[in-house]
């Protein structure tokens, strides 16, 4: 630890800080009121929606803004790490039809759901409000209510079923499949929304609404379902354009295979090896990617770097720390800490 004293001003701190959350934000996005029309890899139909309702546009961006920095997080210690494949679409993270690109469909469809239900009890889009609950959750006798703003999870979610299903034409296998996915992302997030109530005399509940839990609870819900997704074909209706699922599973009686459960994610291709570049799929390989050593998780280096070795660096890192708000003049007192971090990353 370096022992040198700072005398920092609190607004040089607060300058510091604010663009170093500008570089982070700031993104290339237009402006709201373009998004709509500029966004790369929009389909007509997803436009259409998002310009038709107003607000709607802002919560939308966001809500995809959002669920692929989640997508992200959650898959940064992996192989595939959600990153953008090529430049058509900025929602292109997985290949088609593949246990990534149902994990990816299945987040988008809970993230966008969940910030159009957040704008709509902000009253930021003019077509919903807080959601009316009727339903009792249960048969007692109840002392409480349903009363105040329950987020409007029903609306959210019919806007994202809509944006997420007008991607690609009706009625192909990888929009059966994403229809499942879609409808597994709503249903986490609605099985998990909060109830939050006000206290009664005794301490029982009063008046109770429904709330949403953070977005990374739900994030971390879909990767579990991620982890166990199903392997699925597509079989033709008879005399007839569409599909429906089938497992590779056959019923322990009947000889016919079984249908996936409506609560797990479904894949139709194996995915390709993340491992190297290929343009093919626009995958772009692991190399430069960090990784940790002897973890024997997907983060290992030997596992990350899919045997091709790694570079070791060891990094010594200066930090602003052990900072004293001493004086009356709004100046605060730093000193300097060096953390020395070790950096490895694939050949
Ligand atoms: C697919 O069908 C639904 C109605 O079931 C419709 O809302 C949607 O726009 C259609 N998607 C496309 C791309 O035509
Ligand atoms: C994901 O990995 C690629 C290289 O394979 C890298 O360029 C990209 O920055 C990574 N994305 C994130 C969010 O870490």
């Amino acid at each position: 630890m370096t022992k040198l004293n700072f005398t920092l001003g609190v607004a040089l701190v607060i300058l510091v800080t604010r663009l170093n959350s500008y570089s982070v934000i700031g993104s290339k996005m237009p402006r709201p009121s373009l998004w709509c029309d500029k966004a790369r890899g929009l389909s007509d139909g997803q436009r259409k929606l998002c310009r038709k309702v107003p607000g709607l546009q802002t919560a939308i961006k966001k809500g995809i803004e959002k669920g692929l920095s989640e997508c992200e997080r959650e898959f940064m210690w992996n192989r595939w790490n959600c990153t953008l494949l090529g430049e058509k679409s900025f929602f292109q993270r997985a290949p088609d039809n593949t246990q990534e690109a149902a994990f990816t469909t299945a987040l988008l469809s809970a993230a966008l759901a969940y910030n159009v239900a957040l704008a709509c009890t902000e009253k930021d889009v003019t077509e919903c409000s807080c959601e009316e609950v009727k339903r009792q959750p249960f048969r007692e006798q109840s002392t409480w209510k349903w009363k105040g703003c329950s987020v409007n999870v029903g609306f959210g979610s019919s806007i994202a079923g809509r944006f997420m299903l007008s991607y690609r034409s009706n009625n192909t296998q990888s929009s059966i499949i994403d229809k499942h996915n879609v409808r597994v992302g709503l249903e986490v997030l609605k099985e998990n929304r909060v109830v939050k109530c006000t206290m009664g005399k005794r301490g029982n509940a009063k008046a109770c609404r429904l709330t949403l839990p953070p977005l990374h609870k739900i994030s971390r819900l879909i990767k579990s379902k991620y982890n166990k997704a199903t392997k699925v074909v597509a079989i033709k209706r008879r005399n007839k354009q569409s599909f429906f699922l089938r497992t590779n599973e056959r019923h322990t009686y009947k000889s016919n295979f079984k249908r996936p459960m409506k609560s797990e994610l479904v894949f139709l291709s194996h995915s390709p090896s993340y491992c190297y570049r290929q343009d093919k799929y626009r995958i772009p390989g692991t190399r430069g990617r960090k990784c940790r050593r002897n973890t024997l998780r997907e983060d290992d280096c030997s596992l990350m770097c899919c045997g091709r070795g790694y570079n070791r660096n060891v990094l010594h890192k200066k930090r602003f720390c052990s900072c004293s708000n001493a004086a009356e003049d709004g100046q605060c007192q730093c000193k300097v800490c060096t953390d020395v971090v070790i950096e490895n990353t694939c050949l």
